[in-house]
């Protein structure tokens, strides 16, 4: 394999990273890519950070051992939690989606009021504050975070426009209303599903996908190492390998509904 064909190695807990791979084939489209979902242990979010750290190391190494140019870790639970141990296993670049979205959300705020949502796991962390506070230049931020535990399994329902879903990101985001806050990162990789709910909910707040983010950093580093897929896609184009540790009839539908087109059959495997 050359070192330009080698693939990208996309991990989630499940199905929610496929938003993100969504927009590295936009963004990289000729790229090959592996996705690993660990359907079998989904969700991360309400894990503890031992379990969350381990089950990433597995998933790292799987992908370390298909020999990834790159690797997107594409759940904000495992980045919030797992990130610098994946770095330590790794001797290629790691990408997460705190810091690309963190950025990002820097930048839009003009009042300097930005929300964060995620998995318990997620907001708990503190990552979120902990990495936007370094872009603290001529702006200061206040960032307010709200965990929203049920609108991962509303969106893998496919309840992406379903009245009960409303109320419940109503119930979620009124705390953020009375914040003022101008930019709302949804910091987990399912919600991007839920978009159109959510900035009903919040109308004149910039809402930061981070796994659009996270994939022009991708762009970027592999730019700048000149490891760029540009003229095997000629002959190849985008591949996609998809892994799972668990798959139910349910999953090609549940896939589509983030990924936007259909994938081909996953292979099972197993990270312990
Ligand atoms: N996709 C995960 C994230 O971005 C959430 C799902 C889970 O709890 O595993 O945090």
């Amino acid at each position: 394999m050359s070192k330009l064909s080698k693939p990208i190695g996309v991990f989630d807990s499940g199905v929610g990273g496929l938003s993100v791979l969504r927009h590295l084939v936009r963004i990289l489209p000729n790229e090959q890519y592996v996705y690993l979902g660990d359907t079998a242990r989904v969700p991360y979010g309400n894990k503890s950070e031992e379990t969350i750290q381990e089950y990433t190391r597995q998933a790292v190494k799987f992908l370390l051992q298909i020999e990834a140019k790159l690797i997107i870790i594409a759940c904000n639970t495992a980045s919030a939690l797992a990130l610098q141990i994946a770095e330590e296993l790794s001797d290629i670049p790691i990408i997460g989606m705190i810091h690309p979205a963190a950025k990002a959300a820097a930048i839009s705020t003009k009042n300097g009021k930005i929300g964060i949502i995620g998995t318990r796991a997620t907001i708990g962390s503190k990552a979120y504050p902990q990495v936007i506070s370094q872009f603290q230049s001529n702006k200061t931020f206040e960032v307010y975070g709200k965990a929203c535990p049920l609108l991962v399994p509303l969106a893998e329902e496919g309840f992406h426009e379903h009245v009960s879903t409303e109320l419940i990101i109503q119930e979620y985001l009124t705390s953020l209303q009375s914040e003022d806050i101008d930019t709302l990162v949804l910091g987990c990789t399912h919600y991007p599903l839920l978009a159109p709910l959510i900035q009903k909910q919040m109308p004149n707040a910039t809402l930061i996908d981070c796994g659009e983010y996270a994939a022009f950093e991708a762009q970027t580093i592999l730019s700048l190492s000149n490891r760029i897929n540009s003229i095997e896609h000629i002959i190849t184009p985008t591949k996609i390998d998809f892994y799972l540790t668990d798959s139910t009839p349910l999953f090609p539908e549940i896939a589509e509904r983030f990924l936007g087109f259909l994938i081909e059959s996953p292979t099972r495997i197993n990270l312990e």
